[in-house]
Order: structure tokens, then C-alpha cells, then sequence
């Protein structure tokens, strides 16, 4: 079973490179460990992953408020947030090999996950990069990388209020990178130093908070099965009072069955009025006339996660004779690629010039569109099954007397003739 799922994940790591979704990080320096490069597919898989949040968490609601803060913030607010003092794991050094690691990731507390050798004592290591701003070269430019997106809305509370007085309850919403100097960073995509965040920071008042912390995590479910995400593998982990960050009073992680074992995918945490208190915001309620300051619930989703987690559920191998037809069963609403246009033979102008045709209007209407006419037909249907693209149309000699093409379905392999004019209305019949 183990070596089943170590095959999944190479499986996955090496189609990921050669079809051009992910890539390793700085490769041609020899790499950059915990960073990763999005390829043309991998690019539009997280555009779509993304832009199907923001419809349903941000312009599907009336009651949220999207923002993009600057990466870049004043210290101060990594001070008040709490994460300069206790944004830390315990780091251990093998005595023998000098690797180092999170104490909580040995798989045997005392000694080096690889060569055995004792590791010693545990000392704090704050996980935020440093950097320095201006041209001062000392601690006064001392800034950080944000290690969440969260502290962005924080700080742009009081902006929201006066610029659009919602009344409580009320959330704001923002996707954008964030960076941990993660102590040892694996699992392809899984841990990274550099990944994205889509969070939302939902502002109520305290009396009730249970209500809304349930909400969403309906939402976070239904949010995981629209994106194709194997609900099977999903498990909800209540995290013990004595794990949860320094600013939650209570915490749900979703977490998924990697092939590495059960991870955390996506976080639900209930903070309080931690972070509001600790910038000193408050909010007019006029219900009561008296100033007050909003509660928090916060459902957090890792974008590099969400990428993984659907390539996990996605990939499937069949065999036909002796040949594996590995692919991904997308959901059309998150390929990178909607249908590929090919004419049968690469070198007849006739067939060309007509799959041109049909090319253009279906990607003046999907966008996701690829033209392929590399290789011979069953090399391209291979190349599109890896990829995840549901539907394959090939013009053909028939095509140039009755005006039909073949659409081909990527999960069953078999293919249909249908007329050219009805083919945005099969596939959009058929989208989900
Ligand atoms: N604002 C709350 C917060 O940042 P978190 O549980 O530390 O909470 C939220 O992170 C989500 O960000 C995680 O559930 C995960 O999806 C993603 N994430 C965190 N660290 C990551 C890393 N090193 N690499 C990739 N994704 C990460």
C-alpha cells in the first residue's frame, strides 16, 4: 500500500514536470529547496481555482469585502499580531549529521530521521523571513515576509468600515502569497516556503460566534467537493486546546489523505477578538450605541493544497491490452484546458484551415482552448488525458463533406459525431 501511494506521488511529481504544470523552483541553479515554478497548466489550474473562490466567497455574497494589502508591512504589526514572539517551532540538530528539523516532524522524538544519530537540545526558530528596508543596514530595517494574508485585513479593518459602514456580521477576503521559512520543507507542493493563501476574516459579535463557525464549515465542505476533491479522503481533526495557534480558542483542520499520511489541507478557527484587540480596532455598533470590538471566525485555504488535493483525486490510470492511459478526470470548472482542436492530418492544408476555424470560435467562447497538432492522433489524445482536458475534437476528411468533427470524452475514451455548429452547446450541456 505504502509503495502504491510513493508511485501515486511520482507519478504525479513527473507529469506535473513534463506536461508543464510544476516545475522545481531556480532548477537550473541546482534548485531552491521549498520553492516551486507554475507552468503554463499549472497557472491556469490555480487561476481557476481562485477565481471559482472569489465567485462564491466574494461576488457571490452581499456581505464580503475583497482586499489585496501589500505583502511588505510596518513590523509593528507582526509585533502586536503575536507572530514575532511565538511564530516559532523547535528546531533539533542531528549530532551525527547535522540535518536539521522540526522536533514535532520526527517520526522518533530524539534521533535523526536519517542516519539515527542523536539530536539534541530544542532551540526556538521564528518561522517569518526576514529582510531589511531603505538603505539602512541595521535592526531599525528590520521587516518580514507575511506568513498569512490574514494580518492584511486585520490592518485595513478600520479602512472597510469607513469606507462602506457594513454592519456586523461581516467578512473581508484575500488571496496572495505568504512565506515561511519552513525548517524542512516536502512533499512537493505540500510544504513550501512560498504558497498562497485564500482567507477569509468573517467579523461578528461574540454571543453567537458557535453559529457562524458551523457555517462555514459547511461551506469549506461543499467548497472541496465543487472542486473535484475525493471527499472520501477528507477528515475533519478538532485540534487539541493545547495545539491551537496562539490566537485561536478553537480550531477545525479539514485535513486530507495524502500519500504521505493525513495531512492538514485547510484551517476553521475561531480568534476571538485576538487581532483586532491586539492593533487596538474597534467598531461602532449602533444597535447599542457603544463601541465594540468584532469576533473572528476564519476559514483559511492554502491555494498549493487545493492543487495538490485535486491532483490527487484526479489522477486515474486505465489499460487497454497492455498499455496504462494515465489521466486526470477534471472537473471541467478547474481544467486547464477545456477541449483540444486538431486536424486529423497535420500536413493537409484543407483539414488545417478548418480545424483553424473551429478553433478560434471555441476559444473565442471557452478561452481554455488548446490547438494540437503535434504527433499523430493517439499520441495527442494521450498528451490531453494527461493533462485533464474533457474533450478532444478532430476535423477529418467527412468533415470537409458534412460539416461533422469528432468529439472525443476524455474519461470513456469514446468519441461521437456531432455537427460543427452544435459543438459549444455539447460541451456546455456537458460542463461541470
Ligand atoms: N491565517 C491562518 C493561517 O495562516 P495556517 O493553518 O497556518 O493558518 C492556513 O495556514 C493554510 O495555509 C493551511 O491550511 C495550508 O493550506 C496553507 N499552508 C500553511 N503553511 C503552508 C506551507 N508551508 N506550504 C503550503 N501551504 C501552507
Amino acid at each position: 500500500m505504502e509503495k502504491e501511494e510513493n508511485k501515486l506521488m511520482e507519478n504525479i511529481v513527473s507529469l506535473c514536470k513534463r506536461r508543464g504544470f510544476i516545475y522545481p523552483g531556480s532548477e537550473v541553479y541546482g534548485g531552491l529547496a521549498g520553492t516551486f515554478d507554475y507552468g503554463p497548466l499549472g497557472v491556469a489550474l490555480k487561476n481557476n481555482i481562485k477565481n471559482l473562490w472569489w465567485k462564491k466567497f466574494v461576488d457571490g455574497r452581499d456581505d464580503m469585502y475583497g482586499v489585496d494589502a501589500a505583502i511588505l508591512m510596518n513590523s509593528s504589526v507582526w509585533k502586536a499580531s503575536g507572530h514575532v514572539d511565538t511564530f516559532t517551532e523547535a528546531l533539533v540538530e542531528c549530532s551525527k549529521c547535522h540535518k536539521r528539523f522540526r522536533e514535532d516532524h520526527l517520526k522518533e522524538k530524539g534521533k535523526c530521521d536519517d542516519c539515527g544519530g542523536a539530536t539534541g537540545d530544542a532551540k526556538k526558530f521564528n518561522g517569518m523571513f526576514k529582510t531589511q528596508i531603505g538603505a539602512m543596514d541595521d535592526s531599525s530595517a528590520t521587516i518580514y515576509l507575511r506568513p498569512e494574508t490574514a494580518q492584511g485585513m486585520f490592518v485595513n479593518f478600520k479602512n472597510i468600515v469607513d469606507s462602506f459602514h457594513p454592519k456586523l456580521p461581516f467578512g473581508m477576503a484575500q488571496i496572495g502569497k505568504a512565506f515561511r521559512n519552513e525548517i524542512t520543507p516536502r512533499d512537493f507542493i505540500f510544504r513550501v516556503r512560498e504558497f498562497e493563501q485564500m482567507e477569509i476574516e468573517y467579523f461578528i459579535k461574540s454571543e453567537g460566534w458557535e453559529k457562524y463557525f458551523e457555517y462555514f464549515r459547511d461551506e469549506m465542505l461543499e467548497w472541496m467537493e465543487s472542486m473535484g476533491i475525493d471527499m472520501n479522503k477528507v477528515h475533519e481533526l478538532e485540534v487539541l486546546s493545547e495545539d491551537l495557534a496562539h490566537y485561536s480558542k478553537r480550531t477545525i483542520d479539514f485535513e486530507f489523505d495524502f500519500p504521505f499520511g493525513r495531512k492538514e489541507l485547510y484551517g476553521l478557527a475561531y480568534r476571538t477578538d485576538y487581532d483586532l484587540n491586539s492593533h487596538k480596532l474597534d467598531y461602532q455598533d449602533e444597535e447599542t450605541s457603544s463601541r465594540i470590538v468584532p469576533h473572528v471566525i476564519e476559514p483559511s485555504f492554502g491555494v498549493d493544497r487545493t492543487v495538490l488535493a485535486i491532483l490527487l483525486s484526479s489522477y486515474k490510470e486505465d489499460t487497454s491490452g497492455d498499455e496504462v492511459r494515465p489521466y486526470l478526470d477534471f472537473k471541467t470548472s478547474v481544467a486547464p484546458v477545456i477541449c483540444a482542436v486538431s486536424p486529423l492530418l497535420k500536413n493537409k492544408p484543407e483539414l488545417r484551415d478548418y480545424a483553424r476555424v473551429v478553433y478560434r470560435n471555441l476559444k473565442d467562447e471557452f478561452g481554455r482552448v488548446m490547438w494540437d497538432d503535434n504527433g499523430n492522433i493517439g499520441k495527442r489524445y494521450r498528451r490531453q488525458d494527461e493533462i485533464g482536458t474533457p474533450w478532444c475534437i478532430v476535423i477529418d476528411f467527412d468533415t470537409l463533406t458534412d460539416d461533422s468533427v469528432t468529439i472525443r470524452n476524455r474519461d470513456t475514451g469514446k468519441q461521437e459525431r456531432i455537427k460543427k455548429e452544435d459543438i459549444i452547446s455539447y460541451i456546455k450541456e456537458k460542463m461541470d
